[in-house]
């Protein structure tokens, strides 16, 4: 089976209006896949559908929603009721980096609802339909934070954690159903999330999203997890195999007070 034929006829990427999001859409588009775009920005999106219908060849179809609303699934079936998802893309994300109590509960909740929550709704929906076919992919989009607690970013890297234990799991629960599962984790990224902090001290460069889309639509089906990028790679096995969890924490809380 090619991929195409694995996971198509149509991909759903939440997130899809900027940075890893909107090269998710882009480079399944190339693939040949039928795509569904997700996030709130209508213009962003229409833009993005514009140019993915002209380069590609395939049809694309919007879904504004704010996807920390409750009713956000019934828009989204609204759009999908009559389309075969065969690979759903979780990657809409928010991030806070500052001192814990800087932040709100209802930011911290909102970017739970958003990083944990609205996955969860995604998978149970599109994942149900996809074991009925017997075929499909489901692709998170999490981070390296979520390897370790993250001093200054502690609520963001445990929602990340979240995801990859969860994508753990269900890629061994789902496997007989013919249902790829696999977690992104990507470090750094030049995207609007990194934009409003300084991230020069940091010891890895930020990486271009066309990478690290690329790294995951290349990973599935052949891994459950997948870091892009040489030097997150070998920041990951330093932390495996050299570092306590203590010591990664110390070291990252030490990155992370830089950076606000
Ligand atoms: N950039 C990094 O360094 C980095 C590193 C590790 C992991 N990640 C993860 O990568 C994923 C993508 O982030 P990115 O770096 O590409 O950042 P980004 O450019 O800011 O993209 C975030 C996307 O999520 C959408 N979004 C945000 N809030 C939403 C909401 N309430 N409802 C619906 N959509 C919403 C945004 O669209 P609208 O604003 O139009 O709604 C946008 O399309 C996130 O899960 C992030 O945690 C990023």
């Amino acid at each position: 089976m090619n991929f195409k034929q694995k996971y198509g006829d149509w991909a759903l990427i939440t997130g899809a209006s900027s940075g890893i999001g909107k090269e998710f859409a882009k480079q399944l588009a190339q693939r040949g896949l039928n795509v569904v775009l997700v996030a709130r920005r209508i213009d962003k999106l229409k833009q993005l559908a514009d140019e993915i219908v002209k380069n590609y060849n395939v049809q694309a179809k919007i879904v504004q929603v704010d996807l920390t609303k409750p009713d956000f699934l019934t828009k989204i079936k609204e759009v999908t009721n009559d389309l075969e998802i065969g690979l759903l893309v979780s990657n809409a994300g928010m991030m806070y980096i500052g001192n814990y109590f800087d932040n709100t509960p209802e930011n911290e909740i909102k970017m739970i609802d958003l990083n944990i929550k609205a996955p969860a709704i995604l998978t149970h929906y599109f994942g149900q339909q996809m074991i009925k076919r017997k075929r499909g992919g489901i692709i998170y989009t999490a981070s390296m934070l979520g390897f370790m607690g993250t001093p200054y970013s502690s609520a963001y890297a445990g929602t990340k954690a979240h995801e990859i234990v969860k994508a753990e799991g269900l890629a061994y629960e789902l496997k007989p159903n013919g249902v790829d599962v696999l977690v992104l984790n990507p470090g750094l990224t030049q995207t609007e999330m990194t934009s409003k902090n300084d991230f020069s001290k940091m010891p890895m460069k930020l990486m271009k999203p066309e990478l690290v889309a690329k790294s995951a639509i290349n990973a599935i089906g052949k891994r459950t997890l997948v870091t892009p990028g040489f030097m997150n790679n070998m920041m990951n096995w330093m932390s495996k195999h050299v570092m306590s969890r203590k010591m990664n924490t110390k070291m990252f809380g030490g990155f992370m007070k830089k950076t606000f």
